[in-house]
């Protein structure tokens, strides 16, 4: 490998290397002349040092800019007097203050990175976080410079009616010099970062609706999408009006702005961006009604709708100093938006009970996408503490760990100081820095000056990677003779896997419950212990010997749980836990050691005699059927909770449990106890799925959404069962795959279809052809639901064709498909991540295909979009982790990729890092 050495050199960027920027740009004032293929940029910025007396020369950003002219103060500047490369304009001799004027032209047409300006459908957008800005102008591209915004932007008026960028619309009009065109003027009142800065201009209509705010004044909301796409905006307008309704309420903040725009774009690198007062989306988290949207999908838009709005307040009103506080935005705005959806679900609940399992199920997905990616994430060559100490690309830092795990510290700290002293914090937090940019260690700062409380130990979660292991071990000790209460005695430690020298103790609070035979709780509610040591042993007086301890309960802090429980504990606790949580967590226990013993049956070479495996499954899979069986029994439970009892998790969670792993025979683990439930519960399935199939007319309410999950999962399940499995049973009065027909051909929206298809997608039948076919027909103009008909295919179990021999044929001739662009992300991501990332059996096939495609696919993408390339060279991160026959066939494709030239900086950060393992 001769360029190896030139491989490994990339620039890191270290968190203990920052210095304050040496001058402020008080103002900045842009005019965009738009056009295809060439776009002029001018730029006034109203520059000030810092230290007057200093005169260093000052450096801005600047990538694939053509520059036409700079001035300063009106002077025009000639070499030497600046100097340019790739990256840099360099300015000597720059006085104390003065304007500097820049001209540039840039290339929006051939853009397809989606940073910087660029085009979709015809339609120009931006996308600047993080580091955009500099692909449109010169600039102080970091978040520590905050400057007062004004734009003026023009283009033809037939191809681009609507013009729109940050703030209020001061005025518009005709180009006099220049017929058919018009521009208009925006003001942003508040200072921002460049990565906040947006412009969108063309063809859209708008949704609109004004509300009058806390305070009384009244705002315009808008959410403009292309023409067509008018009947899908209700519900985004719907969540953002519920969003600015709950940040009132639940934190005081209110809308700063007298307009709040959301603009939709069909080709966006993520889920959507919080520009001050111009929200740019995929159109993947704004286009939603029945008939093209699941009701998982109307969950997104509401979340993300959510999200970006506060952003607002967490990120733009009050900033980060530099990307490495990146979490300080994102993990407490992902924290706000997932309080917000449960509050919503919480509301809208008829009593109590069904208002806390409605939250559990909530906090059971979070903690479902936590546990499948951040904890994967948080033990690969990626790990990262949620505040990362160095990056060579910052893109790839927008990651799991600094979202999710971070929302999971914001978390934490509510746990600890109680919603009211929470409260406190976030006061305190704007009252000292609106208007900054700041530090999490700040954030961290506000909440400990507000309750005061030692927050000294807490802050190691953010400097510290990995998953910590929280052991727990337990005893009872009987009353003795005077008295009549005994004692529970529980031992907690932890261990943090990672870090060399290992990490230091981190404080992990730690909810509790203990039930007696009755399942009744045996501790008081709400009972929470901090460790804060490597190890403790607490004691809790209690009247008698507990039968199992609920521990961690609603997951109260991201670690992996080892206590010493057998098959009946966990049964107990799946049938009693008053947590509604930790009775879910107990029947996903229970699954993962079932599909495991499957496992090891399966394995060619195994540690156990054959007798004693077996035996070992079928008392797995007998408690796991005991769990299920008593949840489908018990009329009062929430249907959208009993969806989530009744699946099991994800091929990639249990795959994390597992060394040297082989994700065929996971797979066929899997299939087993699928189809050893499905026989053993055929009756209580069948009868809760034609319970659930009451036709009514499609409504968004909890409880119909439940009605559907669980109708859902009843018919995965039921269609597990081949014909002669059918055949053993008392025999039904229609097929499982009459049943998705019939589902799919009378149901009205688009959750019990994709449901059928779903149900029916991972078995050559005629129903699966069927079913794709008419899919694909009726929705052929709708984009996002396409998407959907792709990724079905590429996450199936089998081909869609007698010709394809593996699904990545299948895949290989959907790409070949007219429809089918590798430029568009979702796309992409439909067809090429689905398979690589949400397929493993057929990614990791032994002959080794998958992993030379995606060595394809990864450079292929690379060439026009390196965000998305660098998220699916991701996809080999864990190969120490597999069998040997498949890790090192995954190092040989890492080490063929890292041997190309031409691969972008975002890309070489993921190869080199996974090859460093
Ligand atoms: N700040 C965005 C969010 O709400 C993330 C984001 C959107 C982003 N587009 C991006 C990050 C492009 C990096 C690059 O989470
Ligand atoms: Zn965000």
């Amino acid at each position: 490998m001769q360029n190896q050495g030139l491989n490994l050199v990339q620039h890191l960027v270290r968190r203990a290397e920052y210095t304050p920027p040496s001058f402020d740009i008080l103002s900045t004032q842009l005019w965009f002349s738009l056009d295809v293929k060439t776009t002029t940029v001018r730029a006034a910025l109203k520059i000030q040092r810092r230290s007057p007396e200093a005169r260093d020369a000052i450096v801005l950003h600047g990538e694939q800019l053509v520059l036409k002219s700079i001035k300063i103060d009106g002077r025009t500047l000639d070499q030497p007097e600046y100097r340019l490369d790739e990256q840099f304009l360099v300015i000597d001799n720059f006085p104390s203050q003065a304007v500097l004027e820049t001209e540039c032209e840039i290339d929006p047409a051939s853009n397809f990175a989606f940073t910087g300006l660029y085009l979709s459908n015809g339609n120009f957008f931006t996308q600047c976080e993080a580091e955009g800005f500099r692909r449109i102008t010169y600039f102080a591209d970091r978040p520590d410079v905050m400057s007062r915004f004004k734009v003026y932007l023009e283009a033809p008026r037939q191809e681009y009616p609507v013009l729109l960028s940050n703030g209020n619309l001061l005025d518009h009009g005709e180009l006099a010099s220049r017929p058919g065109w018009h521009w208009a003027q925006w003001d942003d009142p508040f200072p921002k970062p460049s990565y906040l800065f947006a412009l969108v201009a063309g063809r859209f209509v708008v949704t609109e609706q004004t509300i009058t705010k806390a305070s009384g004044a009244p705002a315009l909301l808008q959410v403009w999408v292309e023409p067509g796409n008018e009947s899908k905006t209700q519900h985004a307008m719907d969540s953002l009006i519920n969003a600015i309704r709950w940040d009132e309420r639940r934190f005081g903040l209110e809308l700063d702005l007298e307009r709040f725009m959301i603009v939709a774009s069909a080709d966006f690198n993520m889920g959507a961006m919080e520009n001050k007062g111009l929200n740019i989306f995929n159109t993947k988290y704004v286009f939603a009604n029945p008939k093209i949207a699941t009701d998982a999908d109307f969950e997104g838009v509401e979340a993300v709708v959510g999200h970006e709005y506060f952003h607002n307040w967490t990120g733009n009103r009050v900033t980060c100093r530099d990307w490495f506080q990146l979490t300080l935005k994102e993990g407490l705005t992902v924290f706000r938006d997932q309080e917000f959806t449960a509050d919503l679900l919480a509301d809208q609940a008829s009593n109590p009970t069904l208002a806390r399992s409605a939250r559990a199920v909530k906090r059971i997905d979070d903690v479902r996408v936590l546990r499948a990616s951040q904890f994967t994430e948080d033990a690969g060559p990626m790990a990262h503490p949620i505040r990362p100490d160095e990056y060579s690309e910052i893109n790839n830092f927008y990651t799991v760990t600094v979202y999710e795990k971070g929302a999971e510290v914001i978390r934490m700290l509510q746990t600890l100081l109680g919603q009211e002293g929470f409260r406190k914090g976030m006061d305190l937090y704007f009252a000292r820095h609106d208007g900054q940019a700041v530090t999490c260690d700040d954030f961290v700062a506000a909440m400990a000056d507000a309750n005061t409380y030692d927050l000294g130990v807490f802050k190691r979660w953010y400097s510290q990677a990995g998953t910590p292991i929280l052991n727990v071990a337990w005893r009872y000790l009987e009353p003795t003779h005077n008295a009549d209460l005994g004692t529970l005695e529980v031992h907690f430690k932890q261990e943090l896997p990672l870090g060399k020298p290992p990490g230091l103790p981190l404080m992990i609070p730690i909810s509790l419950g203990a039930l007696d035979s009755n399942g009744q709780d045996l501790l008081a509610e709400n009972t929470l212990y901090s460790l804060a040591d490597h190890e403790a042993t607490v004691s809790f007086p209690m009247r008698s010997k507990p039968v199992a301890l609920s521990v961690l309960r609603n997951f109260s802090a991201p670690v992996l749980l080892r206590q010493e429980i057998d098959t009946l504990g966990l049964s107990f606790l799946a049938k009693h836990d008053t947590d509604p949580f930790n009775r879910w967590d107990a029947v996903q226990q229970l699954a993962i050691l079932a599909v495991q013993a499957e496992y090891v049956q399966l394995q060619p070479t195994r540690a156990m005699p054959d007798a004693e495996a077996a035996s070992c499954a079928q008392a797995a899979c007998l408690a796991l059927n005991g769990a299920m069986h008593i949840a489908l029994d018990q009329p009062s439970l929430d249907r959208a909770y009993l969806a989530t009892l009744l699946t099991l998790p994800s091929e990639g969670f249990i795959g994390e449990q597992i060394d040297a792993l082989d994700p065929t025979l996971l797979r066929r683990a899997r299939n087993r106890v699928l189809q050893s439930l499905a026989q053993s519960l055929w009756g209580q399935l069948l009868k809760a799925y034609q319970a659930c199939s009451t036709k009514q007319t499609y409504k968004a309410n909890p409880s119909e959404v439940g009605r559907r999950a669980l109708r859902n999962i009843c018919l995965s399940y039921l269609s597990q069962l081949s014909e002669s499995a059918l055949s053993l049973i008392d025999q039904p009065a229609i097929s499982p795959s009459q049943l998705a027909e019939r589902q799919f051909a009378e149901s009205d929206n688009m959750t019990e279809r994709w449901g059928a298809l779903s149900a029916v997608i991972h078995h050559a039948t005629e129903t699966r052809s069927k079913l794709l076919a008419v899919f694909e027909a009726e929705f052929q103009d709708e984009a996002l639901v396409i998407d959907k008909w792709f990724s079905a295919q590429a996450t199936s179990q089998v081909p869609s064709s007698a010709d394809h021999k593996t699904v990545l044929d299948t895949v290989l001739a959907l790409m070949q498909r007219p429809d089918f662009s590798l430029k568009n992300p979702n796309r992409a991501r439909a067809v090429v991540h689905s398979f690589c990332q949400m397929n493993p059996a057929e990614f990791h096939r032994a002959d080794g295909s998958g992993y030379r495609f995606w060595e394809r696919m990864v450079w292929e993408l690379d060439q026009s979009n390196p965000q998305i390339a660098a998220r699916l060279a991701r996809a080999l991160d864990r190969w120490k982790k597999f069998a040997p026959h498949l890790g090192g066939q995954m190092r040989q494709s890492l080490e063929r990729l890292a041997d190309q030239d031409k691969l972008s900086g975002d890309v070489r950060e993921v190869i080199n890092k996974a090859l460093a393992a």
